[in-house]
């Protein structure tokens, strides 16, 4: 049985820090299944982190789904959220509806997040009346870089400190069941978390916050194009994967590889026959 919204909710109420993590593929979801990190997100950062794109922008319901699929295949406990990209949910709340049960029909997640406060708080409200829970994300959201102006932090002045404590409300009252908190000063993120009952969850949002979650590249080390300075990095896999490919290039090369260990062998007396 995998983690509930419930229980979710639940852990903002007994003081339990919720850690969320992201994955794109089969065998880093059963990592993180196994360790019983309780919820992953397929985040659509999958445009930068896999494939490559200088944004989210580019990402469509066709590679979130191929990715939620995976994830959901290499998890047995973990909630699976998969990220509705942009311009997945703007159009119509029909439209919205309709991509967000894409995500739990086909894909086989078991809730969706999206971008935005009050401008989404209608959308969201009509997805979680159909059935389907939603998670909010607001403060820095990188499908709206070109109105933001860039990856920077968000609600710095009184303005808009205020209007991200309206965004985090409008939410919680359309009936999400979580919100993520991005880039924010951690002290706004400490009050905005004070002032809901559904757990806040932060990225660069500081301590305060209710759980925490990071992009799994960033935190293996495995995507070094830029490291946000919210990214703790436990490893540096980048490191150990150059040093890995090399290793094998080199032994390629000089036919060390593959010995006798990785080799097959078949019965001397079939080769005879064949040679004759
Ligand atoms: O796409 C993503 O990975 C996200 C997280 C950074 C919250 O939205």
């Amino acid at each position: 049985m995998r983690i509930t919204i419930n229980q979710i909710k639940e852990m903002k109420k007994t003081g339990e820090k919720v850690s969320v993590l992201t994955a794109y593929d089969y065998s880093t979801a059963r990592i993180i299944d196994e360790v019983g990190i309780p919820i992953i997100l397929v985040g659509d950062s999958l445009g930068m982190v896999v494939l490559g794109y200088e944004s989210t922008i580019p990402v469509t319901m066709e590679d979130m789904l191929h990715h939620t699929k995976a994830v959901v295949r290499g998890s047995k406990k973990s909630m699976v959220i998969g990220d509705m990209p942009f311009m997945s949910y703007h159009i119509s709340d029909e439209d919205a509806l309709r991509n967000a049960a894409r995500f739990i029909q086909e894909g086989g997640a078991q809730a969706v997040k999206l971008e935005g406060g009050i401008n989404v708080a209608d959308k969201a409200r009509h997805i979680i009346q159909c059935g389907i829970p939603v998670m909010g994300h607001i403060g820095l959201t990188p499908q709206s870089i070109h109105q933001l102006g860039g990856f920077k932090i968000q609600g710095k002045t009184t303005q808009a400190a205020l209007k991200l404590l309206a965004d985090a409300q409008a939410l919680e009252d359309a009936g999400v069941f979580a919100i993520v908190l991005e880039t924010v000063p951690a002290p706004l993120a400490t009050l905005i978390t004070q002032r809901l009952s559904v757990p806040t969850i932060g990225i660069g949002a500081g301590a305060g916050c209710d759980g925490q979650v990071q992009v799994i590249n960033d935190i293996l080390g495995s995507f070094t194009d830029f490291v946000p300075k919210h990214a703790k990095q436990y490893a540096k896999l980048a490191d150990i994967i150059r040093h890995a490919v090399s290793e094998y290039d080199k032994e390629v090369k000089a036919g060390s590889f593959p010995t006798s260990q990785y080799s097959f062998s078949m019965d001397e007396s079939v080769m005879a026959e064949i040679n004759k």
